[in-house]
């Protein structure tokens, strides 16, 4: 089986770049796999909820200690966790919203970013955190109004959104990301154009290699089990 979970957090449908592109990413794991399983996860059309006060008393107590009312406010979070650590790779659509990550997204962040689900917490440790998750490949798609605003560009120190992905990736043990950027959409101007096609190219190599890791990956893992 090979898993592939996809977030979505743009909040058009239509004429969403970061849609279009994961459905491409899509696209191609499902031709490469036959047994491939794909989950599709629309956090705009299926928003998580805010954390709040009873979910953060309830994720900060042991699972041993937790009360029914705890774990019903922590079964979205327990999902959503488990979904992550079933995935093989993980494709994340991030458009560029006022500097920084969509707010659906961050909730997703919010509900699974979780002491001793995805992290460890050891204050007693001189590396207090560990990440839990076993460098689990992920794709980030992003596109951005203005062009400026992407790596090389003038304004690029004013991006939040791709620091913001690295680092919580590594707090989770999630790989470092690889990411594919579209920009200038609101320009509409060949300059978005050409961006577009280059992320659709580098997208399309990326996949490929992507593929041809995960073959050889379970190739050797064949050869150790079998
Ligand atoms: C609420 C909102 C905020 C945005 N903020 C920014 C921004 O800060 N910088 C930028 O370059 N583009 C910004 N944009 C433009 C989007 O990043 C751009 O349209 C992108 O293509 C959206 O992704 P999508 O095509 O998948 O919907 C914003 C768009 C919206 C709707």
């Amino acid at each position: 089986m090979h898993n592939l979970l996809i977030l979505h957090s743009s909040g058009r449908v239509n004429r969403s770049i970061t849609r279009q592109l994961a459905s491409q990413f899509r696209q191609q794991w499902q031709d490469a796999f036959a047994d491939a399983h794909i989950l599709e996860r629309d956090l705009v059309a299926s928003p998580c909820s805010l954390v709040d006060e009873p979910w953060i008393a309830a994720a900060f107590t042991p699972d041993s200690e937790q009360t029914a009312f705890m774990r019903q406010r922590l079964e979205q979070s327990n999902t959503l966790v488990k979904e992550l650590m079933a995935a093989d790779h993980v494709v994340i659509g991030a458009p560029l919203y006022n500097f920084g990550m969509p707010a659906a997204l961050k909730a997703y962040f919010d509900q699974i970013v979780r002491v001793g689900k995805t992290f460890a917490f050891d204050p007693a440790q001189p590396e207090p955190y560990t990440p839990l998750l076993g460098q689990t490949p992920v794709t980030v798609i992003i596109s951005a109004g203005d062009g400026a605003l992407l790596p090389g560009g003038p304004l690029y120190h004013l991006n939040s959104l791709e620091p913001h992905l690295k680092t919580l990736a590594g707090f989770i043990g999630l790989a470092e990301p690889d990411f594919v950027r579209v920009g200038y959409d609101e320009y509409q101007d060949d300059r978005h154009l050409d961006s577009k096609e280059r992320a659709a190219k580098a997208l399309s190599d990326h996949v490929r290699t992507v593929v041809a890791r995960r073959r050889s990956q379970a190739g050797m893992l064949e050869k150790v089990v079998g």
